[in-house]
């Protein structure tokens, strides 16, 4: 193709209007929402980048697949539909519906995981890590080096360190029920794990006799990048880099928000058949029977689809590109951001952009907060809020202090975009004037989801 331009490889046939508000309402609405983000009403954000999870559009097919939901209770035919669909993609024998990844995980981690015990993972997301500590098991993050550089370049800073892998399962012998990799790394900036990783990782847990699960949300967006980025796969299709990345696995879970592309669905697949059984049976003491698992028949159906519709390679080029695009515009002004740019997500590194802030003051929370108020943006904080609190109370600054921005799938085209990058350099002209929060209010567990907070100055912009 002579042209240069990556469009987005679909049109429009249904619009949802976006409601502009002013400054003045969005001061009015941070202050009834106890200055945090998941508080606000959506109505009063103008671009909702709080999440990729279950915020993307679906298409046409999946919408008339929808029509074709078979709604019985045990044996629908949308059932063996999605079950087809997962076992051509993962290869694994025991396909286990779920309404979302983190149930997904509470049925896997409370089948498999006792108190006492370890799971190490490359990053573990908030999600996995709380519903593992919930029962007393240590999560334990084993990150490859450059992952805690935000501003180096390195292709795969998602991978795992393998051998620091190897040192814990030897020190843990017999207390690790499994080790588990996150593709893309969602808390480490959506960057992704390469092929060779994955089978490092996976001979080291076979020496031990340890199993490996893939977290495998963004799978897709993985693939794309070993694609554009690991020697020797420029040739391969997403689909069989997907299917050599599972292959190194013993199972997987699965939030479909995201790489299902549907808006709400998950699955648990492992290959342990006794496991398997352990699991369907806390499926249907939570969840419902093991034929649909939380979710209804049309929802097994766009699932199906879409797990398809993501490996289209115009998609993916669309979509990484769009976050890519925003990377150069912010680079380019000098805003830190960590490179290079992940798959779903920018992330701006707010140590780096607001030094003058200490991380007992929530440096990412604080300029998150900046960003709606100027220009009507929802982002979320991936920092010392969400990370901070131990298991014993205590309170250890995270290692990283990130503003994630997340784009939800086929929702949003490139004059958003611009209107972001707009935005987001407005907020960096402000930043000597930006000031820290403290937290007034929050639960034990997951805090960043409910907590209350307040400018620690009573205003978040000085002067
Ligand atoms: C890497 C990762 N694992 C697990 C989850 C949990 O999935 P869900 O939100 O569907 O429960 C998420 C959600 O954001 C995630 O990003």
């Amino acid at each position: 193709m002579p042209f240069q331009t990556i469009i987005e490889p679909f049109r429009i046939k249904t619009v949802e209007p976006i409601r502009f508000t002013t400054r003045a309402e969005r001061a009015a609405a941070l202050q009834a929402a106890h200055h945090n983000l998941f508080l606000l009403r959506a109505e009063d954000v103008i671009i909702d980048l709080l999440t990729d999870s279950g915020t993307g559009a679906m298409s046409a097919a999946q919408w008339g697949g929808m029509m074709q939901g078979d709604e019985s209770y045990a044996g629908a035919r949308s059932y063996f539909r999605f079950e087809a669909a997962v076992r051509d993609l993962t290869g694994y024998r025991h396909i286990i519906p779920t309404h979302q990844g983190r149930a997904a995980e509470r049925i896997l981690f409370s089948s498999a995981c006792a108190r006492g015990q370890v799971v190490p993972n490359n990053t573990h997301f908030d999600t996995t890590r709380a519903n593992l500590e919930a029962l007393g098991v240590a999560a334990v993050d084993l990150r490859c080096a450059e992952a805690t550089q935000p501003s180096l370049l390195a292709p795969f800073k998602g991978n795992i360190d393998p051998a620091a892998l190897d040192r814990c399962l030897a020190d843990h012998r017999g207390r690790v029920p499994f080790a588990m990799i996150t593709v893309t790394n969602n808390s480490g900036g959506g960057q992704p794990v390469s092929l060779a990783n994955l089978r490092e990782a996976s001979a080291v847990c076979r020496k031990h006799g340890v199993p490996l699960l893939l977290d495998c949300c963004r799978f897709a967006e993985n693939a794309w990048f070993i694609k554009q980025r690991e020697p020797g796969q420029a040739h391969r299709t997403p689909f069989e880099i997907a299917r050599d990345m599972f292959a190194c696995a013993d199972g997987c879970t699965m939030s479909a928000k995201k790489d299902g592309l549907v808006n709400i669905g998950g699955f648990l697949a492992l290959n342990d058949d006794e496991l398997a059984a352990r699991c369907r049976n806390q499926l249907i003491l939570t969840e419902g029977f093991p034929t649909y698992g939380g979710l209804a028949g049309y929802d097994l159906e766009a699932l199906a689809i879409g797990l398809k519709e993501v490996l289209d390679e115009d998609y993916l080029r669309y979509r990484i590109r769009s976050v890519e695009y925003l990377g150069e515009k912010l680079t380019a002004a000098g805003v830190p951001i960590v490179q290079p740019t992940g798959g779903h997500a920018i992330y701006i590194d707010a140590k780096a952009m607001l030094p003058h802030i200490p991380q007992s003051q929530y440096p990412a929370w604080a300029l998150s907060l900046v960003l709606y108020l100027e220009g009507g943006v929802r982002s979320v904080e991936i920092g010392s809020v969400m990370f901070g609190r131990q298991p014993d109370g205590s309170e250890k600054p995270a290692p990283m202090e990130l503003v994630r921005l997340a784009f939800p799938r086929r929702v949003y085209t490139q004059s958003h975009v611009d209107y972001l990058a707009e935005v987001l350099l407005h907020v960096n002209g402000l930043k000597p004037r930006i000031r820290g929060v403290k937290i007034i209010q929050a639960p034990e567990l997951l805090r960043h989801f409910t907590a209350r907070l307040a400018p620690v100055d009573g205003s978040l912009l000085a002067g």
